[in-house]
C-alpha cells in the first residue's frame, strides 16, 4: 500500500494558530465559512446536533435523520484564485476549536498526481481513502463526541473526471469515480468522524453519482467591487495612497473595456500587489501613478472556461 508520506503532501493538525490567521484573512466568503464549518462539526461530531434537539426540539427526531443521514462529502467549486484551496485548508481550525477536538486533515491534490501509468488515479484515490478511514475508525468512540476527527481534501479534483473525452483514459476514469464514490460511502456507512471536501473548477464536468452525494455545494466568485475595495484599501492605505487613489485602482481591476470579468482574489494579492512593491524596491518609494500604470498593464486570469479539457 502507498504510505502516507507518499499520498499526502503534508498532513496539517488543527487548531493550529497560523491557519486560523490565514482563514481570518480571507475576505467576502462569511457565509461559505459558517455553512462549511457547520457541516462539517456535524460531519465529525454529530452529538452537537443532539444537544440542540434537546434543546428547542425535544420532540423533533425525523428532521434529524435527514442531515445526518448525508453523505460525508462537501463540494467546492468555482472560479480560479477565488479560495477554494485556502477555505478547504484553513477551516478545520474553527472546527477544532468549535468542538474541542484535534483534527487531521489529509491533503491530496490530483492535478499534479495519477496521471501515467494506467491505474494509478483509482489506487490513490483508494489508497486515500483507505488512510482516512482507518485513522477516523481510531478516534470513534462508541457514544458521544468522537476524540478527534479527519478531513480529507481531494483538491483539483478535476482530473479525476478530466480526461472523460479521451476515450482511451475512460475505462480508468470510471474506475477512479467508482472508487471516488465507493470511498464516500464507506466513511458514510461507517458513521465515521471524517468527511471530505472536493474542489473543482467546473461542477459540470463531476460524475453525476458524486454530485448527489454532496452534502452541498459550495460556489466561489470573483470579488465584486466592494470585496476588491476589502482587498485593496488596507495594503494600500499603509503605503500611503489615498481613498481616492484606491477607488480608482479598485476600478480598474473590475470588468471593463468589453472585458466580461474583473480581477480574481489570487490575481489581487498575488500579482497585482506583489508588483507594484517590487516596481519600487528597492530605490522609491510607491507613486500612485506607477500603480495605476501597473494595474492598466496586467490583465486578469481568463474565467475558467467549462467546455476545455
Ligand atoms: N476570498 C479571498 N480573500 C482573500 N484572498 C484570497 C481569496 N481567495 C483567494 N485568495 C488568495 O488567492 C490565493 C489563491 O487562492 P486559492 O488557492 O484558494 O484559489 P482556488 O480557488 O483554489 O483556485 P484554483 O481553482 O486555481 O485552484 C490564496 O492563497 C489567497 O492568497
Ligand atoms: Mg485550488
Amino acid at each position: 500500500m502507498i504510505s502516507t508520506e507518499e499520498l499526502f503532501e503534508q498532513v496539517v493538525v488543527y487548531p493550529d494558530f497560523e491557519y486560523k490567521e490565514r482563514l481570518s484573512e480571507l475576505i467576502g466568503l462569511e457565509d461559505h465559512k459558517s455553512r462549511l464549518s457547520k457541516i462539517l462539526s456535524l460531519l465529525v461530531n454529530p452529538s452537537g446536533l443532539d444537544l440542540w434537539q434537546k434543546q428547542y426540539h425535544p420532540s423533533a427526531v425525523t428532521i434529524l435523520n435527514y442531515i445526518l443521514k448525508r453523505p460525508p462529502l462537501v463540494v467546492l467549486e468555482g472560479d480560479v484564485g477565488s479560495g477554494k484551496s485556502e477555505l478547504a485548508l484553513t477551516i478545520a481550525d474553527t472546527v477544532a476549536r468549535q468542538e474541542n477536538i484535534e483534527i487531521n486533515l489529509f491533503p491530496l491534490s490530483l492535478s499534479t498526481r495519477g496521471e501515467g501509468r494506467v491505474g494509478q488515479m483509482t489506487q490513490l484515490v483508494s489508497a486515500a481513502f483507505e488512510h482516512t478511514l482507518q485513522h477516523a475508525e481510531k478516534l470513534k468512540n462508541q457514544s458521544g463526541s468522537s476524540r478527534g476527527a479527519v478531513i480529507l481534501l481531494v483538491d483539483e479534483a478535476d482530473a479525476l473526471t478530466q480526461s472523460r473525452e479521451n476515450s482511451q483514459m475512460h475505462h480508468e476514469d470510471k474506475a477512479g469515480v467508482n472508487a471516488f464514490i465507493r470511498g464516500i460511502d464507506r466513511l458514510g456507512n461507517g458513521k465515521l468522524p471524517a468527511a471530505v471536501i472536493m474542489c473543482t473548477n467546473r461542477v459540470s464536468s463531476l460524475d453525476p453519482a458524486i454530485k448527489r452525494r454532496a452534502a452541498d455545494i459550495l460556489k466561489f466568485d470573483r470579488p465584486n467591487d466592494a470585496e476588491r475595495k476589502l482587498v485593496l484599501e488596507k495594503p494600500l492605505k499603509e503605503v500611503g495612497l489615498t481613498t481616492d487613489q484606491i477607488s480608482e485602482i479598485v476600478k480598474l481591476t473590475g470588468p471593463k473595456n468589453g472585458r466580461d470579468f474583473g480581477f480574481t482574489f489570487s490575481d489581487l494579492v498575488q500579482r497585482l500587489l506583489p508588483t507594484i512593491v517590487l516596481d519600487a524596491y528597492p530605490d522609491t518609494a510607491i507613486m500612485f501613478d506607477r500603480a495605476l500604470e501597473i494595474t492598466k498593464s496586467l490583465a486578469p486570469t481568463p474565467p475558467f472556461k467549462e467546455s476545455h479539457g
